[in-house]
């Protein structure tokens, strides 16, 4: 790796992505050793382009890998969950209890009559019976689709039906900011066109009481209370798959990823390894909900097949008070944290001061995910809460690559960082820059990402599309993976993805990423978080509007001379296609309950158009606002 005429001494990284690259099955059939097999496998790997068959002939169980195996030893009653309400309640599972958990919800699926290979849908929040049910789900052979709790009865109904699910897990209420959800509404709208469903198993919260449909519906702890304490896991292949997640793709209804088991649970188990380097005294937590893939690959598969100990939290990080993300950290002695820019940059904006009284000495290693982390977030999160000893691991994935592809190997040793790239390529990953025919760029000019070998924990495909599959994926780049992200790989190697491809305006015959503008207008130093998206224009074809959110201190300044300097440092960073045609201030965004900022809203009030289904925003305030900001600007 060179640097100018200076070179970086990587050198148990580039030793490692060495072998990995060299011989590609010898390496990752020695990795595979990570886990406990009931069968070993007669091929590491057998690429028949695009499908790849990872550990071919070997047999495994995951749910085996990830908790009994753990108490056969030391890590017997050492605690697996730690899981905190939103109300300052909290409980322990050993992982000795998570165990015998498991055993028993396997039996009550088995119980109603779930067989290996059928797929049962979970729609829970961030309880630990959600983990539960995955794992029961995996012990016997079940393939499990979990919903994010936040998406609608329509969103719900599409899932279970696209995936022929046969079983439904849940539960009836949602705890958010202190107020009750009510999600059997949600459900019982959802479950009207639902008819794969044979049977709802309710893990019931509050005092409400409410009637179950004789011989479909179910209590969770009824069903507990008769089931078997031990179940025999079911070796399954390698290539069984082990769950389907829906993602949104660029166009048309949500793509179900699959992830096998011997695959993505070697790639899981490695990557944690590689990125953090755990030991036994690691409090471990990553604030993804499980309904993403964060949460099945970090919060849960990852950490429990390596015996951790993690935080599952169910609720708001600033409820009741912005230090409460502090409070937990600081409460269970957090070694790693993971979390997402868009949350360090609203903790940011609450200040220093909810930082500061608490203790955070605990922290070793501070993790980043979900889109590109702005510099200046990444210097808040290493100064302010890291004190400048923790490194930043900026981890750059997708639904679709199962664990973390490009980040820095600090579990093998540090690397010097770089605010906002996630540095080099993961280990055995072969990424590369192309131009849209394919062709590498040079250093520092932008292109396309590609991973041009498979890699264990790459999707298996997606669930009953293989036409989709081919077209989303490796026709573009024939036969190796697009990633659909923008990136550049700077002079000494390190990579900057920035954005999406795919969420491209057109300014002009340009295209110009949402998200490039929206991380340049975030390197301002006014600037907290900014939304951007394109608004049709009759000369221009489509112009960039942004919704901006001021940092506290600029807010009583004059806001046309806010938006004079925005459009010059615009201009600047960007060019002057990129120039928004209008800037709106706001004080909060509409976003998902995992963060994710809802474009596709303001474009349709941008647009004058109805909203429509917006179940899975945070907080309908922030719809009013940007409301009455435009009604302001007519
Ligand atoms: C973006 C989430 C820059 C990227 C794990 C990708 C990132 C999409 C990073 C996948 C990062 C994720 N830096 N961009 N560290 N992490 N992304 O499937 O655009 O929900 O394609 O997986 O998030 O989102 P997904």
């Amino acid at each position: 790796m060179k640097t100018g005429d200076k070179y970086i001494m990587l050198e148990k990284y580039s030793e490692l992505q060495q072998k990995a690259l060299d011989d590609p099955e010898k390496f990752w059939g020695e990795q595979a050793k990570c886990l406990e097999w009931d069968k070993t496998w007669d091929k590491a790997l057998d690429w028949n382009p695009p499908y790849a068959k990872w550990f071919k002939g070997g047999s495994l169980n995951a749910s085996y890998n990830c908790v009994d195996r753990h108490i056969k030893g030391n890590r017997r009653n050492k605690a697996a969950i730690i899981c905190e309400k939103e109300d300052g309640s909290c409980g322990i599972l050993t992982y000795y209890e998570l165990y015998r958990e498991v055993n028993k919800f396997a039996n009550v699926l088995e119980n109603l009559g779930v067989e290996k290979g059928d797929v049962v849908t979970i729609y829970m929040p961030m309880m630990t019976e959600a983990i539960i049910a995955m794992l029961a789900c995996s012990r016997i052979g079940a393939i499990h689709n979990v919903v994010f709790s936040g998406f609608s009865s329509d969103a719900l109904a599409d899932r279970i039906n696209d995936s022929k699910s046969k079983i439904l897990v849940t539960t009836n209420l949602l705890y958010r900011r202190g107020k009750e959800i009510d999600l059997k509404k949600i459900l019982d709208k959802a479950l009207l066109n639902c008819n794969s469903i044979k049977h709802v198993v309710y893990a019931k919260r509050g005092i409400e009481e409410f009637n179950l449909v004789s011989g479909k519906e179910y209590f969770w702890d009824e069903l507990m209370g008769g089931a078997k304490s031990y179940v025999e896991p079911v070796p399954v292949e390698s290539e069984h798959p082990l769950f389907i997640l829906y993602t949104s793709g660029t166009t048309g209804s949500p793509k179900g990823v699959v992830h096998s088991t011997g695959g993505y649970l070697t790639y899981a188990t490695k990557t944690m390894d590689w990125t953090w380097g755990l030991n036994e005294m690691d409090v471990f937590w990553c604030t993804a909900d499980i309904g993403w893939i964060t949460g099945h690959t970090y919060v849960v598969y990852g950490p429990l097949s390596l015996g951790a100990t993690i935080v599952l939290y169910e609720g708001a990080i600033d409820y009741p008070e912005p230090d409460r993300l502090w409070g937990i950290v600081e409460n269970h002695g957090v070694t790693i944290l993971y979390t997402a820019p868009t949350a360090i940059r609203m903790l940011m904006m609450y200040g220093e001061k909810w930082v500061n009284t608490h203790d955070l000495s605990t922290l070793r290693l501070l993790g980043s995910v979900g889109e590109p982390i702005n510099p200046r977030a990444w210097k808040w999160y290493y100064k302010v809460i890291g004190k400048e000893k923790c490194p930043i691991c900026d981890c750059y994935w997708q639904t679709e690559t199962g664990g973390h592809i490009i980040y820095p190997p600090i579990g093998i040793q540090s690397v010097p960082l770089k605010p906002g790239s996630a540095t080099f390529p993961g280990i055995g990953i072969d990424v590369d820059v192309v131009d849209n025919e394919g062709n590498p760029v040079d250093a520092n000019v932008k292109g396309n990402l590609i991973i041009k070998r498979p890699w264990p924990g790459m999707l298996a495909g997606l669930w009953n599309n293989d036409e989709r599959y081919r077209a989303a994926y490796w026709d573009r780049f024939k036969n190796k993976f697009s990633t659909s992200d923008y990136a550049i790989k700077d002079q000494d190697g390190y990579i900057w993805v920035l954005g999406r491809s795919d969420e491209v305006l057109n300014v002009s015959g340009h295209r110009i990423g949402t998200a490039e503008l929206e991380h340049e207008l975030v390197s301002n130093k006014m600037v907290a978080e900014s939304a951007v998206v394109g608004k049709p224009d009759d000369v221009k074809g489509e112009v960039p509007v942004a919704f901006v959110i001021l940092n506290e201190k600029y807010r009583e300044l004059p806001s046309n001379e806010v938006k004079a300097e925005l459009i010059k440092h615009i201009r600047d960073t960007v060019g002057p296609i990129g120039t928004p045609a209008m800037i709106f201030f706001v004080n909060k965004l509409p976003k998902t309950r995992s963060g994710k900022i809802m474009r596709r809203i303001l474009k349709k009030l941008i647009m004058g158009e109805e909203i429509g289904d917006v179940t899975t925003l945070e907080d309908n305030t922030s719809l009013e606002e940007v409301k009455k900001e435009l009604e302001d600007f007519k």
